[in-house]
């Protein structure tokens, strides 16, 4: 058993997910868990994982046109980049994964990586990040989240955020925060046609006509952010196969203060 206070598995996991994109090109989806308190059961659903908070993402040259287009929206200074284990998605505020997590934060996370032979499962609580004009705003307590990285993290600007991955979903990602609420019947009378919805969304207005739109989609648009307390790793493309677990403790550091830190286990798979 170690105990470290930057998140162990971090990296492993990065590197886990640069060798996956190298090999297939593409991450795989996570599968995400939420609790449905109305039939008491569990509920999954697959997500793409965007990140983590706060991180560099892109090239030089991409991350200079987003500063660019973050400053025009949202006349700001420009949040400061810091290392968090705080994971992410997009998703649709009015979805059912977010009215299960507002009743109930805890997550788990399944993340099967087959080009390496790794699975992960994350667990902890989420936090649903949505326009400062939604009503959820108002459940979004964002002093649990940064406070570990107060070092790193004076002032921030949590709608700047939400604007850079608004700027970073693709055109038709975007233009799917135009239709009705997610999960809600499509209900035709005889005869008619399912209407047909925006394909494509630019992530700034160029007419008056298109402001209105990117309005209205960035009131349903919201971010979900994952704190983690436990990890668990299994590894299957070794012998014997390999299983490490890193649970995050609290511990008293005196004058009322607490510091988190990471305990890691091997474990039999
Ligand atoms: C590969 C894949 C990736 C997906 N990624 C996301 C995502 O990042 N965010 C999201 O809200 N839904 C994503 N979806 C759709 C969800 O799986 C789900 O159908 C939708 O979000 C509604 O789920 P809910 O009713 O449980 O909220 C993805 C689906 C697939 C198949």
């Amino acid at each position: 058993m170690t105990s470290s206070k930057i998140s162990p598995w971090k990296e492993t996991l990065k590197s886990i997910i640069a060798e996956s994109i190298k090999e297939t090109n593409l991450c795989p989806p996570m599968q995400l868990s939420t609790i449905n308190l109305n039939v008491k059961r569990p509920a999954n659903r697959s997500v793409m994982f965007r990140g983590f908070l706060g991180e560099n993402q892109g090239n030089w040259e991409e991350e200079r046109k987003m500063e660019e287009y973050l400053t025009e929206v949202t006349s700001s200074v420009l949040n400061p980049k810091f290392e968090s284990d705080l994971l992410t998605i997009t998703t649709d505020v009015r979805s059912t994964k977010v009215s299960q997590l507002l009743k109930n934060s805890e997550f788990e996370i399944c993340w099967w990586f087959p080009s390496t032979g790794d699975q992960f499962r994350l667990s902890g609580n989420a936090y649903i990040l949505p326009s400062p004009s939604n009503p959820l705003y108002k459940d979004f307590h964002s002093t649990n989240l940064l406070s570990p990285y107060l070092s790193q993290v004076i002032k921030f600007n949590w709608e700047q955020e939400r604007m850079k991955y608004w700027y970073k979903c693709s055109s038709e990602i975007r233009a799917t925060f135009l239709r009705p609420p997610p999960g809600q019947p499509i209900l035709l009378e005889p005869g008619e046609t399912e209407k047909q919805y925006l394909r494509q969304l630019n992530a700034i207005s160029t007419d008056e006509e298109d402001k209105e739109l990117v309005k209205q989609a960035l009131e349903n648009f919201g971010i979900v952010i994952f704190k983690v307390y436990f990890v668990d790793r299994v590894e299957l493309y070794c012998e014997n196969h390999k299983r490490t677990t890193w649970q995050l403790k609290k511990s008293d550091i005196g004058n009322d203060g607490e510091e988190e830190e990471w305990v890691e286990r091997s474990v039999y798979p």
